[in-house]
């Protein structure tokens, strides 16, 4: 089956890459080979590779930035996805990931994915157009996965900046009042390859590790693991703080756990608990 993968170059992007199996021709395209804010580029890269699935790993992912720069995060996230599906026929199945910050947090129970959105900025909201396009204009061969607090043993995310600074630092501030579910990138890449494997899974679907957390837990168990696996060699405090505390331009979700049963059912497929995922990178990292 010839894939053709967006985002080559992304957390993802690579994690898809890693775990691609035999059977699949995977066309890999970083942002440099193809812009999907450029039409004609997607229209023209489609049109060569003509693959029977698109896996969007692509998208504009800076948050805070996203609140200046609401125009790029926009034009791709929303526009790049409709320049996908103006691009492809009834025959190309697309593979979309999209994010927790869909929901305000205001919720006290996982998010299922009938639950209500409401975006709290420019990043949430442009990743809801992203849905929407797919939703509205090629339902019956769209697969969104929504996926949230995603980390790999490489760089540019939580894990690896959270490892930088225990091994500079003499203490840590790390906020304790969001709560939400780590989320490998490689397990996440498995349950979209899975996703590959199934044509009739179509719509919104949820996909995180198991359990929850805030990003003061998650730092905490980095550290713990760090140690015990030899990439910390010594051991710093990690302060709770709030998030008034630690003030970004953008506004998060104080809650964002999301319900995962029905995908995990529809795939045939479950999640496995974060620390164990985590436990499964750090030791990848330390190797
Ligand atoms: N990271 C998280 O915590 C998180 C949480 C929830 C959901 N998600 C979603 O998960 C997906 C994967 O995220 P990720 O962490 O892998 O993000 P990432 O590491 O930032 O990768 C995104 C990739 O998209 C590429 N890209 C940006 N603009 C593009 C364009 N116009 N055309 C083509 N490619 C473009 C980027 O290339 P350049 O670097 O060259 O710009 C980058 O390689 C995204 O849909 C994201 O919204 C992520």
């Amino acid at each position: 089956m010839k894939i053709l993968l967006t985002g080559a170059h992304g957390q993802l992007g690579q994690a898809l890459q890693q775990l691609v199996t035999a059977d699949v021709q995977l066309v890999a395209l970083s942002s440099q080979q193809l812009d999907l804010v450029d039409a004609g580029q997607v229209q023209a890269a489609i049109a060569q590779h003509q693959p029977a699935v698109i896996i969007n790993a692509a998208a504009y992912t800076q948050v805070d930035k996203a609140e200046s720069e609401s125009a790029r995060a926009w034009a791709v996230n929303q526009q790049g996805v409709a320049n996908l599906v103006n691009a492809t026929t009834a025959a190309t199945r697309l593979l979309h990931i999209s994010t927790d910050f869909v929901f305000d947090g205001l919720a006290h129970t996982p998010y299922t994915t009938t639950a209500a959105t409401h975006p709290l900025g420019v990043y949430g909201n442009s990743k809801l157009g992203g849905e929407q396009v797919l939703l509205s204009q090629a339902p019956e061969r769209s697969c969104i996965i929504r996926t949230a607090w995603l980390y790999s043993a490489g760089s540019k995310n939580f894990l690896h900046t959270m490892l930088q600074l225990m091994q500079t630092r003499d203490s840590l501030r790390v906020v304790a009042d969001q709560r939400g579910t780590p989320t490998s990138a490689a397990g996440l890449a498995a349950a979209l390859w899975r996703a590959v494997q199934l044509p009739a899974v179509t719509g919104l679907l949820h996909w995180t590790d198991d359990g929850e957390t805030t990003w003061h837990g998650f730092a905490c168990e980095i550290q713990r693991l760090g140690l015990q696996y030899g990439l910390l060699h010594r051991q710093v405090p990690i302060h709770p703080i709030a998030t008034h505390d630690y003030p970004t331009p953008a506004q998060r979700p104080a809650y964002s756990v999301l319900d995962k049963e029905s995908t995990f059912a529809a795939l045939g497929l479950r999640a496995l608990p974060w620390q164990r995922a985590l436990a499964e990178v750090i030791q990848q990292r330390a190797a």
